[in-house]
């Protein structure tokens, strides 16, 4: 979900409405608005996208400066206008908006109930505003002190924005687990779950920390501990650009953020990898240089398209730096009871930073001792926050929910990572380290060559097979993750199943989907087990199965057995996997559009998944 607020001397609804355009990437199931008027409060909700929302304020007077809003992805209670937020309390004294899962909030409910409250919602969020309510009423005490009562009994996590009728110069905002950033201006505050809302209006902002309260004034801003202590705001500059949230010139967020991969690629390797010398240096691994020269093992942890980088990496450390390493889905692994020892170096891997499973996961192994480090996008982000170190990624600001420019920069830094730590432990010799950097700098213009070159015949190549029902992935060895990836990608933009299975696994189940009908898309580059794959392919061949295979130049045996393909430049097998996703990327893509479908709004999906 997304939040924002507004408190000072100009238009609240203004900011607001735009604010959450910005963050619809988190969540656009249903949007709201509510507005302090005076003594009472305009409170408009719509399911659907934000725009729903501003019609909806059509003709309603919305001229204040305090307010605060929010879109939502679904959590408890279907997309509805009852569900969607702002929750107004019973007596009408509290606006709240909610980000995060309060788990606790049946038995709350249940309390509220007994006294007699009544709910219009299946909202864990409603029952939050009429918990403060009746403390607030009941102990006859400050707003401040009321919301800090509650807060101590819920558990889970949490931002929220509450409005007071009877404090029309006050916002309440406050933090457990999912973000909050605070924009200062002159007598004016900007909130926002990310800091694109207030871009245009300030550059100072102030990233709040879990378990505080703010109180907010158009003048003043106020931090202060569950404990009542008094916080210094630590007031950071934003070095976020407007031109970085816009789509200039592209038809979506996502189609750019492909276009932006060689540059971002460029960036992440800024000052890290010297392309004269051919030396690498990541003074985030030199942090924890002891800790990894003696760890046990790696843990990688991580969700999504992230957990696919993991899974690469892991393939990459092995072999070149030969660590055992484990890679875990953040989810499974704060929930069983994983054997984590302070020998252990745990690895999370998050473009957002803020992924709930993927930040608890990682509190969960610093407790029990181990050293934990991020490879993350967002600066300044929860999980980059609670690292002992870490390593960004650069890939500047992602919006389309399917993740392209992040994925690739992760891969570009976990590569490094594998090669720094090969150079540490000596298991890589200078010449392949070399080779390896050199190549590394390569990237960017081969990624450059396949947008420009294969595009056109990507395209029709989506054009072809935009009906399909469902479609395979296979790969071996370094590209069976990109296999993963390329289906996930697939599914999330253009809603047909597609599965992404290991190439010789596939005769374990998969062939038994195979007829003229579906296509499989291969990721048969030139590497070790290139003959391997061939045989996999003309098993599916045998079977009528479409082959569109991704294959390196001049493969001529790929290119004669496949119905269509793709071809990339050649490269050392360890980076072609980066190179291979591209024209994954770029399929999904057209699929997508090709269907009519809105790729950087995908139903059901969100960016940034601060629930678990
Ligand atoms: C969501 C996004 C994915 C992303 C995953 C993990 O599902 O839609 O694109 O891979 O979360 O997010 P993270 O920010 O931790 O990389």
């Amino acid at each position: 979900c997304g939040i924002v607020g507004y408190i000072g001397n100009k238009d609240a609804y203004t900011y607001l409405i735009n604010g959450l355009k910005r963050l619809e990437y988190r969540g656009y199931d249903s949007a709201g608005i509510a507005l302090h008027k005076g003594n009472d409060f305009l409170t408009i909700k719509k399911a659907g996208k934000v725009a729903s929302l501003e019609a909806a304020f059509h003709g309603y007077d919305t001229s204040t400066s305090l307010g605060i809003g929010h879109t939502r992805w679904a959590t408890h209670g279907i997309p509805s206008d009852n569900n969607a937020h702002p929750h107004v309390s019973a007596t009408g004294k509290f606006v709240l908006v909610h980000n995060g899962i309060i788990e606790n909030y049946a038995s709350i409910k249940e309390e509220l109930l007994q006294k007699g409250y009544k709910f219009n919602s299946d909202t864990d969020t409603e029952v939050l505003v009429n918990f403060i309510e009746d403390i607030y009423l009941n102990n006859q005490c400050p707003v401040e002190e009321a919301i800090r009562i509650a807060l101590k009994r819920v558990v889970g996590t949490y931002v929220i924005l509450l409005l007071s009728k009877d404090h029309s110069d006050t916002l309440f905002a406050a933090r457990k687990g999912s973000p909050l950033v605070i924009g200062i201006g002159k007598n004016e505050h900007f909130l926002g779950s990310d800091a694109s809302p207030m871009l245009e209006y300030t550059k100072e902002v102030v990233y709040i920390n879990d378990y505080e309260l703010a109180i907010i004034t158009p003048e003043q801003l106020i931090l202060k501990n569950l404990g009542n202590e008094t916080v210094t705001p630590y007031i950071q500059k934003l070095d976020l650009e407007l031109a970085a949230i816009e789509k200039g010139g592209y038809d979506h967020f996502m189609i750019k953020e492909i276009y932006e991969q060689p540059q971002a690629i460029t960036d992440s390797l800024r000052g890290r990898l010297d392309p004269i010398e051919l030396t690498l240096r990541l003074s985030g691994l030199e942090k924890i240089k002891d800790k990894l020269l003696q760890a046990r093992r790696i843990i990688i942890v991580a969700c999504g398209t992230s957990w696919h980088a993991g899974l690469l990496a892991e393939y990459w450390i092995e072999e070149l730096a030969r660590v055992n390493v484990e890679v875990e889905y953040a989810s499974e692994f704060r929930y069983r009871n994983p054997i984590i020892t302070p020998e252990d170096v745990i690895i999370a891997i998050s473009q957002s930073g803020e992924t709930a499973d993927t930040l608890v996961a990682l509190e969960k192994a610093k407790a029990q001792g181990a050293t934990i480090f991020g490879i993350v996008n967002v600066v300044g982000s929860s999980i980059a926050r609670i690292t002992d170190a870490g390593i960004y990624t650069h890939a500047g600001h992602e919006i389309g929910v399917a993740s392209t420019k992040a994925f690739i920069t992760q891969l570009t830094v976990l590569l490094s990572f594998a090669l720094k730590l090969a150079e540490y432990r000596n298991t890589i010799s200078p010449e392949l380290q070399k080779q390896l950097f050199k190549e590394m700098n390569d990237l960017p213009s081969k990624v450059e060559s396949i947008l420009t070159e294969s595009k056109d015949s990507i395209k029709q190549i989506a054009e072809k097979y935009k009906n399909a029902g469902s479609f395979l992935y296979l790969g071996r060895g370094y590209n069976f993750p990109i296999a993963l990836e390329g289906a996930l990608k697939l599914k999330e933009i253009s809603y047909i199943h597609a599965e992404g299975y290991p190439a010789a696994e596939m005769k374990h189940g998969p062939i038994a989907l195979v007829d003229e009908n579906l296509p499989v898309v291969f990721i048969a580059t030139k590497d070790r087990v290139h003959e391997k794959i061939i045989s996999n392919m003309q098993e599916i061949k045998a079977r009528r199965g479409k082959l569109i295979a991704v294959v390196s130049q001049n493969d001529q045996l790929a290119l004669g057995l496949a119905d269509d393909s793709i071809t990339i430049p050649e490269t050392h097998e360890l980076i072609s996997p980066i190179l291979a996703v591209i024209p994954l990327q770029l399929l999904s893509y057209y699929v997508g559009t090709g269907r009519g479908i809105d790729v950087d709004k995908p139903r059901n999906l969100a960016k940034s998944v601060t629930v678990e």
